[in-house]
């Protein structure tokens, strides 16, 4: 499955579902807890996830922008969550008491960082940040701050990696994969496995109050198509990175792995 296609994005989804974080989600509705409505941007919307997990959580009326540089992910967004919903139409759905307003924004980060309409009073990201570089996470940060405006990013890579039962080309593997996370996704270097830790420290430096945590994927054989993705992009990548021994790797983990742990980070983050 290549690049964050909309194929992709669902068989993960089950899998970020089970991983937020709750602390940090009870957190983020806490925020909002008596308001009637909220504008939410979220930033790498990909088919609309963060919509399907944070609805429950935010206000009765919700206005979502989805921004994204895809545009097939975006409109794949707008018809997943028009299937997801009670009822409505590609612009306003229901589900359950929400009243959720869809709009799409089609925009690359790179050239934009801070992409959020002035009426924006909670920007969201999940499986994004670790895709930037440290100087983009820096200038979001700065944008966000000087907006005063809160911020739920969820799913960034920790570079934590495991897998069960340990072999011996693990160790190297892993270390192959973490080395290509840094490469360029588009915005410069990628701050890969450093972008959780990098994030939160610039939030707090900016003067944020941060409720933070893990929300790692722990996949076992109850999800052996997205297990078998993973070992195979996880192998895809060291091998580019040069570790040939990558695909003798691969083999014996697709037999034998029972168990599969990759770390992630979330964070709600408020002035
Ligand atoms: C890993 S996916 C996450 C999608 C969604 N947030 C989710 O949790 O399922 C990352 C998303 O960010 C988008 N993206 C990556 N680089 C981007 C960029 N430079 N500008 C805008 N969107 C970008 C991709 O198209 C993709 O939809």
């Amino acid at each position: 499955m290549a690049g964050f296609s909309p194929e992709w994005l669902a068989l993960r989804e089950p899998a970020d579902t089970r991983a937020r974080n709750p602390q940090v989600l009870a957190s983020c509705a806490r925020a909002f807890a008596g308001h009637d409505s909220l504008v939410i941007c979220d930033m790498g919307a990909g088919t609309g996830a963060s919509v399907r997990a944070l609805a429950d959580l935010l206000p009765q009326r919700q206005d979502w922008i989805l921004v994204d540089h895809d545009h097939r992910n975006l409109a794949g967004a707008v018809t997943a969550l028009t299937a997801w919903a009670d009822g409505g139409d590609r612009q306003i759905i229901h589900r359950g008491e929400r009243r959720i307003g869809l709009r799409t924004l089609h925009q690359d980060f790179a050239a934009d960082p801070a992409p959020w309409p002035a009426d924006t009073g909670l920007v969201t990201a999940s499986a994004l940040l670790d895709l930037p570089s440290h100087a983009w996470i820096d200038a979001f940060v700065a944008k966000l701050a000087a907006r005063r405006l809160p911020a739920l990013i969820t799913l960034t890579v920790d570079g934590v990696m495991a897998a069960e039962p340990v072999q011996e080309l693990d160790r190297p593997v892993f270390e192959s994969f973490r080395r290509h996370q840094r490469g360029d996704k588009g915005f410069g270097p990628s701050a890969g496995a450093e972008a959780a830790p990098y994030l939160e420290r610039a939030l707090k430096n900016a003067g944020y109050t941060l409720e933070c945590g893990d929300s790692p994927w722990i996949i076992d054989g109850a999800s052996p198509a997205l297990m078998q993705e993973l070992l195979k992009g996880i192998a895809g990548a060291a091998r580019e990175t040069g570790f040939m021994a990558a695909d003798e790797w691969l083999k014996d983990r697709l037999e034998t792995t029972t168990r599969l742990t990759i770390g992630h980070r979330d964070v709600f983050a408020s002035l």
